[in-house]
């Protein structure tokens, strides 16, 4: 019995690599290395102890698929594989929904013809869209999402509820993430951004090894404590063990169950900086700048579903978050390049 993990030596699959080995199972990793390095699964060998065979293979391959399905016993898939920023599925709308949509379609249907109908799906708290409040629960409306990269993961939860439907013995878990940030405690394994990072948390840290000179604060006139956005940072590691609870669960059930997976807190963008100067004693100097297009004021889950049904439930700080992930850059200031 394996676990396939599609695009496992990403940022987040290959921190549950790791967590996966730990729990028991045995995994199989597939990735075409779009946006992830060799070194990656290197390291997750190394700080696991375990070896296990990889693809490089892209999800819209059906035949380097039906390979895979052929030389393994695959129970379940956890489905990372696809691309995942904001602003250039914007410019490539058509990249995307083939990546990532098609990739799923695909996926699936390879999935069936073997006989594998249990997937884990990274999903996003993005697709709750600008109009719900916070705390965002699962029964909320979804599907009023900004941008191509959002609607992808709108209408793959929709494509996986269908697919249920049509085949009762199908086990889907949608997983809404909040913001993942932080890495592996040993350092040796983290969020390896390409070119200029989008998101707040690789900009502070780059910022803070002196590659940046400023961070952007994008707006301080929200209706929020201290006027900057308030999100809901989970540390990569928690979110990793999710993951082995989803996949325990997947294997018991059959249907689709959507679960967040957040800390339930909100921070703030300077709450953010400034612990991270304080924990790593490091300086993040900062401007503020207008509000980023498309930012929301406040978003931040509720987690009590994945606590009561999963038997999960984050353990790890916000400084926590900030010490590994300076960890990590410090000690790799290039990232997986040796
Ligand atoms: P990542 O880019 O580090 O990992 C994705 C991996 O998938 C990469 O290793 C990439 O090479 C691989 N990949 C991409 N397209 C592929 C394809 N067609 N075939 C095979 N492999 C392919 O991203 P991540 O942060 O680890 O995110 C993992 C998943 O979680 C993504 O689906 C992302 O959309 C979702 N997600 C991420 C966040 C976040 O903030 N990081 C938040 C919500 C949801
Ligand atoms: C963004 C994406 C979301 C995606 C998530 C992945 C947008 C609009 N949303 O969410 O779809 O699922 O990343 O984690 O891009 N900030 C700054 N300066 C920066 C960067 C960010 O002030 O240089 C602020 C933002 O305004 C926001 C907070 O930091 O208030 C977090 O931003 P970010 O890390 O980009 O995540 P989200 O916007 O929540």
């Amino acid at each position: 019995m394996a676990i396939l993990i599609t695009g496992g030596c990403g940022f987040i699959g290959s921190h549950t690599c790791i967590e996966m080995l730990a729990a028991g199972y045995d995994i199989v990793v597939l990735d075409n290395y779009y946006n992830a390095s060799p070194i990656a699964l290197q390291r997750v060998k190394e700080l696991s102890g375990r070896d296990f065979p990889f693809y490089e293979c892209d999800i819209r391959d059906e035949a380097g698929l039906r390979k895979i399905f052929a030389e393994n016993k695959i129970d379940a898939v956890i489905h990372f594989a696809g691309l995942k920023a904001v602003g250039e599925s914007v410019q490539k709308p058509l990249e995307y929904y083939d990546n990532n949509v098609g990739g799923t379609v695909t996926l699936c249907r390879v999935m069936a013809e073997a006989g594998c109908k249990r997937m884990i799906f990274s999903s996003s708290a993005t697709v709750y869209g600008m109009s719900n409040p916070s705390p965002l629960l699962e029964t909320y409306h979804t599907g009023e999402v900004t941008n191509p990269y959002g609607r992808t993961k709108y209408i793959i939860e929709e494509i996986l509820k269908d697919v249920c439907v049509s085949d009762p013995a199908w086990s889907v878990v949608l997983l809404r993430y909040f913001n993942p940030i932080g890495a592996h405690e040993s350092g040796r394994i983290g969020e390896n951004p390409n070119g200029i990072p989008n998101n707040l948390m690789p900009y502070i840290s780059q910022v803070a090894i002196g590659k940046r000179p400023f961070l952007s604060v994008f707006g301080d006139d929200y209706d929020t404590p201290d006027g900057t956005g308030v999100r809901d940072y989970i540390h990569v590691v928690d979110l990793a063990k999710g993951h082995v609870r989803a996949t325990d669960f997947a294997l018991k059930n059959t249907g689709a169950e959507v679960f967040n997976l957040g800390t339930g807190k909100g921070t703030s963008v300077l709450e953010l900086v400034k612990t991270f100067e304080r924990v790593n004693g490091v300086a993040v100097p900062y401007k503020v700048t207008p509000r980023r297009p498309g930012d929301i004021a406040t978003c931040y889950s509720d987690p009590h579903k994945a606590e009561a049904v999963l038997q999960w439930k984050t353990e790890k700080t916000v400084e926590d978050m900030c010490r590994d992930t300076w960890r990590w850059q410090s000690q790799n200031p290039n990232g997986f390049e040796e």
